[in-house]
């Protein structure tokens, strides 16, 4: 593995006297610093009282040893691993740093985070990356995943050139516009074949992902906490832990990366009784009534939902203060008399006769200047004193770098929760941070960390306090979608946007980093509400069963048709919810970007479900072909499409996998047909999958 150097060249700066060809700038590094020779991004920057900025860290000592100590104050992965420490020195500044890794076997994932503590002198900290690794060769291209709100992980690719290339986020929140989640492919690399690198942050704040191709070829990557307004005074013997870094590789694609990523999350980061629970089919009140709920309303919902088969009514935004509109209240987490006569218990205890469990949506981050609380507490908001400050959704951010105001948030919240029967909470935050000024001056120069911070320590004893509740994160959607929040939360609510044709993109945009168990996924109205699209009632189902199903509408109003329907579907997802939730995804190729399809597969390989969409139907194509990867190769399976006289067809998995099913298809306008698959504009179509009988 160890690669000779023969000599340093021409201009290059040599790191050792005694040792002339031995330049940093030449070699894949584990750490990089500054000052030395290496000349790329470096993992850590810092400066000395005196302005210095060079660094010189030396590894003094290593330790190997079973399973992994938790991060102080952040989230990280559990379960069983094993371990290994390098402790390096560095005389210039005095500084050491602990570089952690721990192997987690079972799904080939290297977790990695970084320690830095000061020695006799004080330290000001401006880079600390959680994890650097410096592959040999050049040629590589990354897949990063970007958006906006209801538009969320849309993956771009690029090819790593000489120069440097960063993907992050300044929001304060891991963002809808840059997801922590990368992927490095070998030249070639595909779907299903090839060298691909897959890489995640455990942390919830603004992050930042460089790859730099330097001028001898060497590709750096690299990845942790935003640099971004980022500066940490560490006095003499403090300790800066940075969050942890997930990473694998796969010899077998991006398929392979997505494979080990999924077994990660599911088994080192979502915990505790939800970890492995089939999760609740749920029916949510906001795009059935936004603000506009009352008692009776929402009782006649959940009697509609239970009627249905749901599991679960979510009472969305609306229900607490004097929140008519998203001007104001936010903060005053107390019922709406107006609104639900009876208050939460009483509310809960109507759910209770039906039997229905409740669920409650909050926002325990945010203040409406319109507020009892803001009135109280103006100084708790986020601003620069003496100016306004900037307003998203009419709404301010609560400074969580304040121990009293995070103090306040857990012991409301908990009391809300406790007061009544609640089992499920979604827990939103609707805005990106800005104004990021705290009344407490010191917290200023790494504001965007400590808020971070804040937030997990509200998270984690809110959520420790009720370990049977289920919590789901939410961001306006998928604002703070990533690995910290389902540390706390096994959940989240990936996007706004419920438009089964929007989300079959963004649906498999994260499929790639993240399991179907983490998705909320919601069937809503038609038109769409974001989008304005109609799409069949089939599809909109059909998607939303590749991840944690919901409805987002209003369950009483129901077609006669519509019903039975949205009857059969829950029933049918009841029957199989280990299966979409747990089981293994994985993305189907096709020869054209018409369809899209996923499928997800059993633990013991004898069972699967795959969707097939598609777009728009075209006149005189070829049928598509359904080709079903990952099943066993010598096993015989039949495949049923769940269709009114669906085609049917009994193969080996191999043959499935190459070959693939032929699918018949017929124009829509030529209506139905024996085995003969009428697919429309957004249509879509699942299989299920079993080993056969015959
Ligand atoms: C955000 C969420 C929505 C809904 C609204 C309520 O936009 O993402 O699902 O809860 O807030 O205001």
């Amino acid at each position: 593995l160890w690669e000779h150097h023969a000599q340093g060249f021409g201009n290059t700066v040599a790191y050792s006297q005694q040792d002339t060809t031995l330049c940093m700038d030449l070699l894949c590094m584990e750490f990089s610093g500054v000052g030395k020779g290496d000349f790329r991004e470096p993992m850590l920057e810092l400066t000395q009282e005196n302005g210095c900025v060079v660094t010189d860290f030396r590894c003094r000592a290593h330790r190997v040893y079973a399973g992994k100590a938790e991060i102080p104050g952040m989230p990280s992965a559990h379960g069983d691993c094993d371990t290994l420490e390098m402790t390096l020195d560095d005389p210039v500044s005095g500084a050491s740093v602990i570089l952690f890794y721990h192997v987690f076997s079972d799904c080939d994932i290297i977790t990695r985070h970084m320690a830095v503590t000061a020695g006799e002198k004080p330290l000001v900290l401006h880079r600390t990356m959680s994890f650097q690794l410096d592959l040999p060769e050049s040629g590589y291209s990354l897949t990063s995943f970007h958006g906006a709100w209801a538009r969320e992980m849309q993956p771009a690719n690029i090819r790593l050139v000489p120069g440097r290339y960063q993907s992050d986020s300044k929001t304060g929140t891991s963002s809808n516009q840059s997801n922590p989640f990368f992927m490095v492919e070998t030249p070639g690399c595909t779907e299903a074949q090839g060298g691909c690198y897959g890489f995640n942050l455990v942390y919830s704040g603004n992050h930042c992902e460089i790859a730099e191709v330097n001028a001898f070829g060497r590709t750096r990557l690299l990845s942790g906490i935003s640099p971004f307004c980022f500066q940490h005074s560490l006095a003499v013997g403090e300790r800066f832990d940075t969050p942890e870094a997930v990473l694998t590789y796969s010899p077998a694609g991006r398929a392979g990366v997505s494979r080990n990523m999924h077994h990660f999350v599911r088994e080192h980061i979502v915990r505790g009784v939800w970890q492995y629970r089939r999760r609740p089919v749920l029916v949510n009140s906001w795009e059935a009534s936004y603000f506009d709920i009352s008692e009776d309303k929402l009782v006649a919902q959940a009697k509609a939902a239970k009627a249905l088969g749901a599991e679960l009514y979510v009472v969305d935004d609306g229900w607490f203060g004097r929140r008519d509109d998203d001007t104001s209240s936010l903060g005053d987490w107390v019922e709406n008399p107006k609104k639900i006569p009876s208050g939460l218990q009483g509310l809960a205890q109507k759910f209770a006769e039906i039997p229905m469990a409740m669920g409650l949506w909050i926002e325990p981050e945010m203040v409406n200047p319109d507020s009892d609380l803001y009135r109280k507490h103006p100084d708790w908001a986020l601003a620069v004193s003496g100016t306004h400050p900037s307003m998203g959704r009419n709404q301010l951010v609560l400074d969580l770098s304040r121990d009293e105001v995070c103090d306040y948030i857990i012991a409301r919240i908990v009391a809300l929760i406790g007061s009544a029967g609640i089992a499920y909470v979604k827990w939103d935050m609707n805005r990106c941070l800005s104004d990021i000024c705290s009344g407490e001056e010191s917290h200023n120069s790494d504001f965007y960390h400590r808020y971070t911070l804040g937030y997990y320590k509200i998270a984690k004893a809110i959520t420790c306090s009720f370990p049977k509740v289920l919590f789901e994160g939410c961001s306006g959607g998928g604002n703070r979608f990533d690995l910290g929040i389902l540390c706390d939360m096994p959940q989240i609510w990936i996007t706004d946007n419920t438009d089964a044709h929007c989300r079959v993109a963004i649906q498999t945009g994260a499929g790639y980093g993240y399991p179907q168990s983490v998705m909320g996924a919601h069937v809503s109205a038609c038109p769409n509400h974001q989008t304005g699209r109609v799409t069949p009632l089939a599809t909109r189902f059909a998607v939303a069963a590749f991840g944690l199903l919901g409805y987002e509408l209003d369950v009483t109003k129901l077609g006669g048709e519509e019903s039975v329907a949205i009857r059969e579907q829950i029933a049918f997802y009841k029957e199989y919810g280990e299966l979409l939730q747990f089981g293994n995804s994985r993305r189907l190729e096709f020869s054209n970007d018409n369809y899209t399809g996923w499928i997800v597969i059993s633990h013991d390989q004898k069972e699967a479900i795959a969707l097939l969409y598609q777009r728009c139907y075209l006149p005189n194509q070829p049928s598509p072909i359904l080709r079903l990867p990952g099943l066993l190769p010598e096993q015989r399976y039949t495949v049923r499409e769940l269709a009114p006289n669906g085609q049917q067809c009994v193969a080996n998995g191999d043959l499935l996998a190459y070959a693939g099913m032929r699918l018949n298809r017929i124009a829509p306008a030529a209506g139905q047909g024996e085995g003969l698959l009428v697919l429309p504009d957004f249509g879509a179509a699942l299989y299920h999958i079993q080993v056969s009988r015959e």
